[in-house]
């Protein structure tokens, strides 16, 4: 089968001027993409979100690209205000007239247990994530709508999938961009906008002192080929979530058991049949909440 192609496709990329981000730009660029290559350049905990800190590394990537004969240009706004989502859009409006692919990548990581945890470590970790996606995406959005096509994945993580000790505010806000992406995927069928979410795991600055002995498997750069397969325009799935590390692609997902059904239910009939309700032989996997009232009306009726 012919090699699958980005060409006159424009992409965003945040916090593309390292780890991950800088490689699913790579790939989508070798691939005839047109990037937008953001990155505020900060440190691993963010001391400098919301204003630009370091021109460097986006324009680094930026650079790597178009030695490699690629098409890119470098932004430095934050991705944490609404003005820097803004830019970040009118940066590829104003190179490339259009948006096609966005991948919300950008991060930080103020991890402590959660009876340390504090104001200034809960709200720029949410600011940059969860918020940081909103504010990016709104106007890439507005751009998918008006042409009536989009790729978008967000960066989630099993830290707030599955849960993760220390994480609490990482884990919110990676589960936040859960229900984003599920909320995106609804509003953005009829305007063939696909929005999938990723949880990587590989060896980047944010991760090598964590991984242990497994790092070396992690290479980063076997993580973009999911994404970019989400980014293409035979991408088959929306509001979708993929799990990704060292070139193994898993599909996660949440389900829904078969449940207990009693018209007088009372609190002892969920003690007694506790089980039943946690059983997970005949669970489904809702694509929507059409699908949970399905299941209800089955006893309705
Ligand atoms: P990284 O630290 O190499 O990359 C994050 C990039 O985001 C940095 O270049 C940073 O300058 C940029 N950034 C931070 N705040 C920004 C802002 N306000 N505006 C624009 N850019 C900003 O880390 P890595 O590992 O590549 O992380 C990429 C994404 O993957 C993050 O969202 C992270 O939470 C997520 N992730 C990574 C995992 C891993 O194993 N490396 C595991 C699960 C999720």
């Amino acid at each position: 089968m012919a090699d699958l192609g980005f060409d006159g496709k424009v992409a965003i990329i945040t916090g593309a001027g390292g780890g991950l981000g800088r490689e699913h730009a790579l790939l989508l660029a070798s691939r005839g993409a047109q990037v937008v290559v953001n990155d505020l350049g900060g440190s691993v905990a963010g001391e400098t979100a919301g204003a630009t800190a370091d021109p460097g590394p986006a324009h680094t990537t930026a650079k790597e690209i178009e030695d490699l004969g690629g098409v890119a240009v470098a932004d430095v706004n934050s991705v944490a205000t609404p003005e820097g989502g803004e830019a970040i859009v009118k940066t590829a409006l104003d190179a490339f007239g259009r948006v096609d692919i966005l991948i919300n990548n950008a991060g930080i990581l103020r991890d402590k247990a959660f009876h340390n945890m504090t104001a200034d470590l809960v709200e720029p970790v949410l600011d940059v994530h969860l918020k940081g996606a909103f504010w990016v995406t709104r106007p890439a959005w507005i751009s998918m709508r008006e042409h009536a096509y989009g790729r978008i994945v967000n960066t989630s993580s099993n830290s707030g999938l599955l849960g993760n000790f220390g994480q609490a505010n990482y884990g919110a806000a990676k589960m936040g961009l859960v229900g984003l992406t599920r909320v995106l995927a609804a509003e953005g069928a009829k305007y063939n906008i696909k929005v999938n979410a990723l949880a990587p795991v590989a060896r980047t600055r944010m991760t090598e002192e964590l991984l242990g002995a497994m790092a070396d498997r992690l290479d980063p750069g076997l993580v973009s080929p999911i994404v970019a397969w989400l980014c293409h325009e035979e991408c088959p799935v929306t509001g979708e979530i993929y799990s990704a590390a060292g070139g193994r692609i898993a599909r996660m997902f949440i389900g829904l058991t078969e449940g207990y059904y009693n018209p007088d239910l009372t609190l002892e009939d969920v003690r007694d049949h506790f089980e039943e309700i946690r059983s997970e032989t005949g669970y489904i996997v809702p694509s929507g909440p059409h699908d949970e009232f399905a299941q209800l009306l089955k006893h309705f009726s």
